[in-house]
């Protein structure tokens, strides 16, 4: 995968998913500023301290980055152990804040990653309510949003639903711009917050999955479909939704097995 100088950002590289994204573009010869809450632990380029869940301190990072970026991956997340309303902030809003201002700052040819989750396959049977959602212009619009239409359900299930979404109605837009935005949907990942999910959705419903596809995914399976995207291999893949899940999603979406009760 050819990432050679290409200039990144990585949020959410201070631990699991977002760390081993920072280090295999490292080792394929990119470079990385990381954006989280905590300092990584491995070397980075750069990093800078950002709050996903507050824009002023987003756009405080974004002041500091410049422009002339080759790629964004958005891997930082909470998961459903947290409060409904920071679930929504990192997941999607903050989220979605970061990458909006990534537009003017991306060279031709740039790359936006999300990861979403497996978590939100869910999507088709809220897409009006999610495009509904999407027409909010900005974070503040987003919170107002979510306080006027109470979440029914798993918070980070839907916020997962509306990075998937919002990645898949993008690719369009961004083409205009010479760029591209993908998602990668992990099922299970051995990361610190595997616990989170096994409280919010259910150990025994985790480990069914586990059971399925005969392990849970650790970092070093999930960043390989971060860094393809990102690459310059990719370059004709935009809108797109990559399950990585050891082949959990398609036999869920494809009716073959019931989905779990996550
Ligand atoms: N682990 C899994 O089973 C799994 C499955 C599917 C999807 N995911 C998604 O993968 C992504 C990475 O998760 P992970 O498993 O590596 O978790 P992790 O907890 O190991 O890493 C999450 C990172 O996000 C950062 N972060 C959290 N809140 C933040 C905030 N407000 N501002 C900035 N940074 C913040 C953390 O500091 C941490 O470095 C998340 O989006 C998660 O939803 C994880």
């Amino acid at each position: 995968m050819d990432v050679r100088g290409l200039r990144c950002v990585v949020t959410g590289a201070a631990s699991g998913i977002g760390e081993e994204v920072a280090r295999q573009l490292l080792a394929g010869g990119a470079s990385v500023t990381a954006l989280d809450l905590k300092a990584p632990a491995e070397p980075v380029d750069r990093f800078i301290e950002c709050d996903l869940a507050d824009p002023a301190s987003i756009d405080r990072a974004v002041g500091e980055l410049g422009s002339g970026w080759d790629v964004l991956c958005n891997v930082a997340g909470v998961p459903g152990t947290a409060p409904a309303g920071l679930v929504m902030k990192v997941n999607f809003l903050g989220l979605r804040h970061l990458t909006e201002q990534f537009f003017d700052r991306l060279n031709p040819g740039g790359a936006i990653v999300v990861v979403a989750s497996m978590a939100g396959f869910g999507w088709p049977q809220r897409v009006d309510s999610i495009r509904d959602f999407l027409a909010t212009d900005d974070f503040a619009a987003g919170l107002e949003w979510l306080d006027r239409n109470p979440i029914a359900g798993n918070a980070y299930n839907f916020s997962k639903e509306v990075a998937t979404v919002y990645v898949m109605t993008m690719g369009l837009a961004l083409a205009e711009r010479q760029l591209r935005i993908n998602a990668v949907s992990p099922g299970p990942v051995e990361t610190p917050i595997l616990t989170d999910f096994e409280a919010t959705m259910g150990k025994e419903n985790l480990d069914g999955v586990r059971d399925l596809v005969g392990r849970h995914a650790t970092p070093a399976d999930i960043a390989p479909a971060v860094v393809f995207l990102a690459s310059r291999d990719a370059g004709w893949l935009n809108g797109v939704n990559i399950g990585a899940d050891g082949g959990i999603g398609g036999a869920v979406v494809s009716g073959l097995i019931p989905a779990p009760e996550i």
